[in-house]
């Protein structure tokens, strides 16, 4: 491991807005997000995939009347996003380091107000379909963590994942509230208030258009199946 991610990991360990496994309150969050960790009723937003964090920072300092939590399995990267949260001195952004597929270990029955799903992996081969952020079983993971008529924002360079998400999501019976495949050419862009992510720095500067779509999933009236265990790999936990 080099040695900036050794110090990172150190760092992270005893920082306040990282919840992550070894802490005490690592799998204690599940809806208690707003009563035990942010301390007030706020609504709360979850970005997925969040890499480094700009977009759960940059929405934070924007919109101090919500809460904003950012998930990702990289250490390294939250790393980056919560210690910027407390340069700015930011007590409405947290980072969560945990795999999604375990989402119902970490927010609790609709707990959540907003999703955003920064982005994520597109996986385009056929035999990685059940890896994509958008297939189905993760769409009715969200289904479970999510308040009624909430909103989902996707942002994604590859419009072959976006044509996928809106047929995923369709098939499940929800709503496409909103489609563009050229978001800063777009009347959306001014919503996005100029946050971009560190892989969509890269990609506008490579000269790639951006997709964003807005989208619903239909309410699920009870909880579906059991919550599984939770397991990390070792080759995740870089
Ligand atoms: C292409 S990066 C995008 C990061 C950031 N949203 C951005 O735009 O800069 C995809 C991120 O998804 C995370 N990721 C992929 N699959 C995941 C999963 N199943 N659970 C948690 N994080 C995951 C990766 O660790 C990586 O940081």
């Amino acid at each position: 491991m080099s040695r900036q991610k050794s110090k990172r990991f150190a760092e992270s360990k005893i920082m306040p807005n990282i919840i992550e496994m070894g802490k005490p309150n690592f799998l204690e969050m599940a809806g208690k997000w707003n009563s035990d960790f942010f301390l007030n009723t706020q609504p709360l937003v979850v970005e997925l995939a969040c890499g480094k964090g700009e977009y759960s920072f940059g929405l934070g300092k924007a919109f101090p009347e919500k809460n904003f939590v950012g998930m990702d399995i990289k250490g390294s990267r939250i790393y980056v996003g919560a210690r910027s949260a407390i340069e700015s001195d930011l007590s409405n952004v947290a980072f969560l380091r945990g795999k999604i597929e375990n989402l119902r270990s970490f927010f609790g029955w609709k707990e959540v107000d907003e999703l955003w799903i920064t982005f994520p992996d597109p996986r385009p081969r056929d035999k990685d379909e059940k890896k994509r952020l958008t297939f189905s079983r993760f769409l009715k993971l969200y289904q479970h963590v999510i308040k009624a008529n909430s909103i989902i924002h996707l942002k994604t360079d590859n419009r072959s994942l976006m044509d996928y998400t809106v047929q995923s999501v369709t098939d499940l019976g929800g709503e496409i509230l909103v489609l563009t495949h050229d978001l800063y050419e777009s009347d959306w862009r001014e919503e996005h208030l100029g946050i971009k992510t560190y892989f969509e720095n890269k990609f506008t500067q490579k000269g790639f258009k951006i997709n964003y779509l807005k989208f619903r999933l239909p309410e699920l009236s009870e909880p579906e199946g059991t919550i599984p265990p939770i397991f990390f790999r070792k080759e995740e936990m870089g």
